[in-house]
């Protein structure tokens, strides 16, 4: 497996299916890469915390990041490549085109200017590695939603696949923040899959979840449009950790 952390380095070769990551790599990445690697030649991965998709300067300085364990993961999931850029090669000190998804609900309501990261830094990354497909986690269905748009109307020539989000055995969708709850907060956080399983098939599914998120503090519980498909989504503060949640309510995001 070889590491690059230049855009020079990087050759473009047809074939290739892209795992974007921010690390901190979980069985939820796992199972991006594993698809990654049954339907594509040659398997990029991407290792890159975006500051450009987080609000406050804390929430950036406390993702979790180990690098050397991301790359035994990938090296072990069969990535053939794996571009893990400093921030100031995909963001000289002169760069100011962005891309401005117009995202309303939900995580692009709460977090205002994330979805424009999110969005300017997949752009930046399909344009780098021209992947054939770029695979990402239905736990983030707005985010898949906004990079599907993105790819139509600026006719980016990528397949987008939603691969579906790995939970523990109690319910508990995979993120990286996870690593930031205590066993106290982590039992807590279960009434976030708890509450919005228990929603679905409700004559008003919001309130339904909002109803039994169990004093859990939510930042929103909104039904989502993502054009195919419509989602229950919440996200809710455990001590420090922000978490977010999606289950289908219509449709189908894959
Ligand atoms: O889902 C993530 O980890 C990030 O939002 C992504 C897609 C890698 C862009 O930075």
């Amino acid at each position: 497996m070889k590491v690059v952390r230049t855009i020079a380095e990087l050759e473009l070769e047809p074939g290739t299916g892209l795992v974007p990551t921010m690390g901190a790599l979980h069985a939820g990445h796992r199972a991006l890469l594993t698809a990654a690697r049954h339907e594509n030649d040659r398997v990029v991965m991407s290792l890159f915390v975006n500051p450009a998709q987080f609000g406050e300067r804390a929430d950036l300085d406390a993702y979790p990041r180990d690098e050397a364990r991301d790359l035994e993961i990938a090296e072990a999931e069969g990535v053939d490549l794996v571009f893990a850029p400093a921030a100031d090669e995909l963001y000289p000190a002169e760069f100011a085109t962005w891309v401005e998804p117009e995202q309303a609900g939900g995580e692009g309501t709460a977090r205002p200017g994330h979805f424009r990261g999110v969005a300017t830094v997949c752009l930046k990354l399909f344009n780098v590695i021209r992947p054939e497909r770029a695979y990402f986690g239905q736990k983030d269905a707005q985010q898949v939603a906004v990079i599907r748009q993105l790819v139509r109307d600026l006719n980016v020539p990528v397949e987008i696949r939603a691969i579906a989000t790995v939970r523990d055995d109690d319910g508990l969708a995979l993120s990286s923040r996870d690593v930031h709850l205590s066993p106290e907060e982590r039992e807590r956080a279960l009434g976030l899959p708890r509450a919005l399983q228990s929603a679905v098939g409700a004559a008003d599914p919001v309130a339904a979840a909002r109803a039994s998120l169990n004093g859990l503090q939510p930042d929103y519980v909104e039904a989502v449009d993502l054009g195919d498909a419509k989602v229950l989504a919440a996200a809710v503060r455990v001590g420090s950790t922000r978490l977010i949640d999606n289950v289908l309510l219509e449709g189908e995001i894959g």
